[in-house]
């Protein structure tokens, strides 16, 4: 596996390649790798000639920078991980590689930066007004921020995102569709533990007793892909959050029964064309979040 730490190194060396008419594919990753990320690189193998992987912790999508510092950072396991799922290139830039420092002064002074959009205008209507979007302020901006300066830099045929941060896959597809780039977005599905739990990055911070509890998440999950044919939304939302509210560790923060598409709420399960439950979770020190695709 090659490693670039510098952006126009990586460029130059991926013309490179495209001059020998050869397919990128690109998974962006904030490091911390784990089987979810592992199982992006295995389907790039699969559909493209090379395949770029980036590690960068971005700054800008982090609204609680404790939250930022408490990131795992775990280079040289993850370089062990990608050589074994033989990834062809690391790009692993610092952060004077991606952000220019009037993009970090706006983060420090709390702006929403939208010089990435380039001379174009990004609406992300209200994909980014929900769910995630709501709870943390400037995070999506953030992820097409960085997204989009990758996906400038790596140019890839295609790219490939984990399915379990869905609202982002969203919000992805749509930045690719505004900025009218030539680049597929090709959606992976969750990889789980044994007991269900998502993989996460940020497992790694649980407690051992948050560790026993969160495999209930995905039986919440499990339940309503069994009994939605059976219930009303409200009822299926209501039993689920009485079930939370009398948990002291694990504090429910949404559970949403949405669109595929516009990610909004659906009333009635009967007129919806596609079902999407997505649910978040906040323990003592950690949120995870997770997703069913009811049909
Ligand atoms: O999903 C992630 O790890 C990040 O949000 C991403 C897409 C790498 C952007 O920083």
């Amino acid at each position: 596996m090659i490693i670039f730490n510098s952006a126009q190194k990586l460029k130059n060396h991926l013309n490179g390649i495209r001059s020998q008419g050869k397919t990128i594919g690109f998974a962006p990753t904030m490091g911390a790798l784990h089987k979810g990320h592992i199982s992006l690189i295995s389907t790039a193998k699969a559909q493209c000639d090379v395949v770029v992987c980036s590690i960068f912790v971005n700054p800008t999508q982090f609204n609680d920078l404790s939250d930022l510092d408490k990131y795992p950072r775990t280079l040289e396991a993850d370089i062990v991980l990608l050589e074994s799922a033989n990834c062809d290139i690391l790009f692993a830039p610092e952060i004077s590689e991606i952000y220019s420092e009037q993009e970090i002064n706006a983060k420090k002074n709390n702006v929403e930066d939208k010089t990435w959009m380039v001379g174009k205008t990004v609406d992300f209507g209200l994909l980014d007004k929900v769910m995630e979007g709501a709870l943390r302020p400037g995070h999506f901006n953030g992820v097409a921020q960085v997204v989009s300066k990758l996906f400038r830099i790596v140019e890839p045929n295609k790219s490939f995102f984990g399915q379990k941060d869905f609202q982002q896959l969203t919000i992805i597809k749509s930045m690719v569709r505004q900025l009218e780039m030539p680049i597929e977005i090709v959606a992976c599905p969750i990889v789980r533990e044994s007991d269900g739990l998502a993989m996460s990055s940020r497992n790694t911070r649980l407690t051992k007793d948050d560790r026993k509890r969160v495999p209930f998440i995905f039986k919440t999950l499990s339940y309503i892909v069994d009994t939605y044919k059976d219930s009303t939304i409200n009822e299926l939302l209501e039993e689920v959050e009485l079930e939370f509210s009398i948990d002291d560790f694990m504090k429910l923060e949404y559970l949403e029964i949405v669109d595929a598409e516009t990610l909004q709420p659906i009333d009635d399960l009967e007129t919806a064309t596609s079902a999407v439950a997505c649910i978040a979770v906040k323990l003592s020190n950690v949120r995870l979040i997770d997703n069913i695709i009811l049909f």
